[in-house]
């Protein structure tokens, strides 16, 4: 396996693996991987020729106040696992690299940014779309793979690869959760045991809004306010929105007609998690 740490490295490799027509499969994260990562490399394993991972704590995603100093890093185990998986390269470039002195583009999409994450963190798809762009062009994957669990991202990044024109497939892999519901996510590693147990009242929360969805209830206000509910009960937890939208301009539905996405963040102590499903009539995921 190698390992890239600047650009120009990064691309020998890439170079010479497309100069033979390798289908590349690219994941980007932010390191300290878990299961759910793993699972999306395996997927790109199984489907490509070589497989990248990109591991990058990328700063334009986080706003001032956020947890960028802190956000778990443990290199030497990420390394590890990417060996044991097969990945063929991990790029795992230094924030100057990315963004040397006097960096100055960035991309946008207001409109699918405008609900659910976006609302609270509003400079954070700019960030995300920016970097993933970023990844795009270093590393030219015939694939990248990205997780459900973090929706909203999937939905942008998809409008931003048919806006660009990118010859890249997106491809979605649904949420890895611990048996008790939890759904995997680096900021786990913040939580107390006692924190670890009330965060559970997310996942019971959307389970809650599936059952009423399967039994034929479809406005939303009545979705939301049982989901608001459940989390009301456990006093560690603040919920930061639930909101159900479409899946196409991800604009809030009063009704469910098709297919929708049902998401909540909340805080649970100082620790932000989010977690969500996707309705598709039946839902699938
Ligand atoms: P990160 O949070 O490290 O997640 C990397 C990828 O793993 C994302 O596609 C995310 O959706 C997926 N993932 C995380 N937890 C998951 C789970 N429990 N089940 C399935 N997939 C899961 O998302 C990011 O990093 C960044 O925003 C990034 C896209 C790398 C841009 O910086």
């Amino acid at each position: 396996m190698e390992i890239a740490t600047t650009v120009a490295e990064a691309r020998g490799f890439i170079r010479s693996w497309r100069s033979h027509d390798l289908a590349i499969g690219l994941v980007p994260t932010m390191g300290y991987l878990h299961e759910g990562h793993a699972s999306l490399i395996q997927k790109a394993r199984e489907e490509c020729d070589r497989v990248v991972v990109s591991v990058f704590v990328n700063p334009t995603q986080f706003a001032p106040n956020e947890d960028l100093a802190k956000y778990p890093r443990d290199f030497a185990k990420d390394v590890k696992l990417c060996e044991s998986l097969g990945v063929g390269l991990i790029f795992h470039p230094s924030p100057e690299e990315m963004y040397p002195p006097g960096y100055a583009t960035y991309v946008e999409d207001p409109k699918l940014s405008e609900n659910l994450c976006g609302r609270s963190r509003p400079t954070h798809f700019r960030g995300v779309l920016t970097v993933v762009l970023k990844l795009f062009l270093i590393l030219e994957p015939t694939r990248a793979y990205f997780g459900l669990k973090d929706a909203q991202q999937f939905f942008i990044l998809k409008r931003m690869v048919t806006d660009l024109n990118l010859d890249i497939a997106l491809v979605p892999g649904p949420t890895v959760r611990e048996l008790n519901g939890l759904a995997l996510s680096s900021r786990n590693s913040y939580l107390s045991e006692e924190e670890k147990k009330a965060a559970l009242s997310l996942n019971q929360a959307l389970t809650l809004a599936k059952s009423l969805l399967r039994s034929g209830e479809r406005q939303t206000a009545t979705l939301i306010a049982a989901m608001k509910g459940a989390v009301a009960a456990e006093p560690l937890v603040k919920l930061d929105y639930a909101e159900i939208v479409e899946t196409t301009g991800l604009s809030l539905i009063p009704e469910v007609t098709g297919e929708a996405l049902v998401a909540l963040a909340a805080y649970v102590g100082k620790t932000r998690l989010i977690d969500n499903f996707l309705w598709e009539g039946e839902d699938k995921v």
